[in-house]
């Protein structure tokens, strides 16, 4: 198998734009822009440049670009990428300009590349330093790891930023910036795997050298552990499988934590992290149609994504106690299969009748949820393909968010704008309770059409015990159908920076 990603070496530098040495150097451009700032490069391009915006060729159009070489600078040459309006540009804009400007310096075999942030705008020189290096990161990923008959893959080597600020401030937002794109380009490896390399005990294992790499405490639990804890629901999916179920368990201890030594003393925040690990949705009995059967290889994005996120947490020395737990199994239609209408007790000891083997997503989850709560956690996030719906709901771009309080809520969505990962808040009002009763137990596990992502979120509500909970449904989000000028096809590593910049928000956890 070949290596899905490197990380390319970064480095800041405050050249003058002649005097930075590389095969591309890379300019934001906006719209209306005459690039006063950089009077020279007119002329170095041979008056190239403005012949271009007189054309009409260079308007700055989000993530239009243009290329040009340069006379009597250092660069080979220089690409211009469009980032739409001056006063709207924001630090997601420049990150998915960095990535089109990188994967375009790697279609065009160019592995030294340097971007500059321009004057004039809203964005510090930290969240430049920040977004470009995620962003340039991101386009160093290539999902094809088991292709054998294509010529060597293309990597970026090196990548300059020019960014301004204070010296040891932007070196540390670099460092931030490189930790949370390499974790995301790893939960985009794990996604993208086939379910035949990736079952749930190699995830586990996959997660142990993940975790230990970081500095993070893992605890996996196999089936007789999982089977003790009388987890019924991950047993019943678990059931139509030949692979073993696996819960990976994943604490990060701060040596400061949030709230420790507050007014409020020992009673600091645990943040729970919760990720659905379906390593393969065959639907089990209530089988799947054939066709796009295959993307449910990444029906464990949700785990994928708080393993990586937990990753980063780690590294960057987030200041809240996290705990994580991730189920694994597949979900498949054997002889043993759970079948529709069979009823199961979770560890909780809530019964569900399973009405449609193909809603497993949330009675794994709902497990998990309440093993998160016994581990301590006192806010809940779960991440989770969980519902079609959401997909019809909000499109391929935007992820699902349900949960309660509305402050919770919303300082998970305020972290995920941060992130560059688009989200909106859907409702749990109680009237939608009554479209999962049953007849014979606590509740079915599914609601029927209207309201699908709504009902599969207040289904994991059941159990997180009344605790600050968010679920993020990230069934349209963590693949890519179709290819972007700054987002290639395929796994998408979505909600690996949500959730660590959340437990990076110093401010927001010394508040709770
Ligand atoms: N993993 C799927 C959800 C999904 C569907 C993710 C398409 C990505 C793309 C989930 O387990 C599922 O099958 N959900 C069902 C729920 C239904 C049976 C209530 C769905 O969405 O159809
Ligand atoms: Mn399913
Ligand atoms: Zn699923």
């Amino acid at each position: 198998m070949l290596t899905a990603h490197q990380t390319p070496a970064i480095a800041l530098t405050t050249k003058s734009s002649r005097d930075i040495e590389t095969d591309l150097l890379i300019f934001p451009v906006f719209e209306g822009d005459t690039l006063t700032d950089e009077a020279d490069l007119d002329g170095a391009s041979g008056g190239e440049v403005a012949s271009a915006r007189t054309r009409g060729e260079l308007k700055g159009t989000a993530f239009d670009l243009f290329f040009t070489s340069v006379r009597g600078w250092k660069a080979s040459r220089v690409a211009l990428v469009g980032v739409g309006s001056r006063k709207d540009l924001s630090p997601d804009r420049l990150r998915r300009a960095a990535t089109a400007g990188a994967l375009a310096a790697r279609q065009r075999c160019l592995t030294n590349i340097a971007i500059v942030h321009r004057p004039g705008t809203d964005v510090t020189a930290q969240e430049a330093a920040q977004v470009l290096t995620e962003g340039v990161i991101l386009a160093n990923f290539d999902g094809a790891s088991y292709r054998t008959t294509d010529p060597p893959r293309v990597w970026l080597d090196t990548v300059q930023l020019r960014v301004g600020g204070e010296p040891a401030a932007v070196e540390r937002a670099v460092e931030r910036g490189r930790v949370l794109g390499e974790c995301t380009n790893l939960s985009r490896t794990l996604s993208n795997e086939p379910s035949n390399a990736l079952t749930p005990r190699v995830f586990a294992e996959r997660a142990t050298a993940i975790a230990t790499d970081a500095g993070l405490t893992l605890e996996i639990l196999d089936e007789t552990r999982i089977a003790e804890l009388k987890m019924g629901l991950l047993l019943g999916v678990a059931r139509g499988s030949q692979e073993p179920p696996r819960v990976v368990v994943l604490r990060h201890e701060p040596k400061k934590a949030a709230g420790i030594g507050s007014a409020r003393g020992p009673t600091s925040p645990v943040l729970g992290l919760v990720g659905k690990g379906i390593t393969f949705d065959a639907g089990g009995i209530s089988i799947k149609p054939a066709e796009n059967m295959d993307k449910m290889k990444d029906d464990m994005s949700g785990g994928a994504a708080v393993l990586c996120a937990m990753a980063a947490i780690s590294r960057l020395q987030a200041p809240v106690r996290c705990v994580a737990v991730i189920p694994m199994t597949e979900n498949m239609p054997g002889g043993r299969a759970l079948k529709p209408g069979d009823v199961l007790t979770s560890a909780e000891g809530k019964t569900v009748e399973v009405l449609n083997t193909d809603a497993e997503g949330r009675l794994v989850l709902g497990d998990a949820v309440w093993y998160a709560r016994q581990l301590g956690a006192t806010h809940l996030v779960d991440v989770a393909t969980l519902t079609g719906a959401c997909a019809v709901a909000l499109g391929k771009t935007t992820t699902g968010l349900f949960g309660t309080p509305d402050s919770w809520v919303e300082q998970v969505r305020r972290a995920s704008e941060r992130a560059g990962d688009r989200s909106w808040q859907l409702p749990v009002f109680d009237d939608y309770k009554e479209l999962f009763k049953s007849e014979i137990a606590d509740f079915g596990n599914t609601g029927g059409r209207a309201g699908g992502a709504i009902t599969g979120a207040l289904f994991i509500k059941e159990f997180t015990g009344d605790l600050p909970w968010v679920h993020m449904d990230i069934a349209g989000t963590a693949w890519a159908e179709d290819a972007k000028p700054y987002q290639p096809k395929g796994a998408t590593g979505v909600g690996v920076r949500t959730l660590a910049e959340l437990a990076l928000d110093v401010e927001a956890w010394a508040k709770l």
